[in-house]
């Protein structure tokens, strides 16, 4: 059986992994850094738990997300198309550290890809 994006790319531990190397580098980053100012120590370990849940779950993997659909949770907060081009180069960094082939960082690239429309509101 061919084996889903979440199998392919290490299940839990490793997309766990990539988000929190993708999380450090927007909570430093001197653009986007500012939408997680005022966030305690435990909401940015819980945010990044909630971003690992979903990829998790859109990538095919047993996880449950029990956080808020992605158009409530950014709702308001004037995210833009800039923010937005930060975001996916420091994911693609995340990925690339931990050398994800081309075609799962690609598969999962499109999948946060689809989420821009819903999250951008500027
Ligand atoms: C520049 C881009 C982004 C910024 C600035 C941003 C910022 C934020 C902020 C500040 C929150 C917390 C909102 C609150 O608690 O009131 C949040 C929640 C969240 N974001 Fe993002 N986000 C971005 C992109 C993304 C992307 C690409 C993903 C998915 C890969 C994502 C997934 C989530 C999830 C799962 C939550 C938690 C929802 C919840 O609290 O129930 N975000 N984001």
């Amino acid at each position: 059986m061919k084996k889903n994006l979440y199998e392919r790319l290490g299940g839990y531990d490793s997309i766990a992994a990539v988000v929190d190397v993708f999380m450090e580098l927007q909570f430093a980053d001197k653009q986007v850094g500012r939408f997680y100012v005022g966030h305690s120590t435990k909401s940015k370990t819980r945010l990044s738990q909630l971003i690992k849940e979903m990829l998790c779950k859109v990538t095919g993997g047993p996880a449950k997300y029990i956080g808020r659909d992605m158009r409530t949770a950014h709702s308001g907060l004037g995210i833009t198309g800039s923010d937005w081009q930060v975001a996916v180069k420091n994911l693609t960094a995340a990925l690339d550290k931990f050398n994800v082939p081309q075609k799962e960082k690609d598969e999962l690239l499109a999948i946060v890809a689809g989420l821009r429309p819903v999250i951008v509101e500027l």
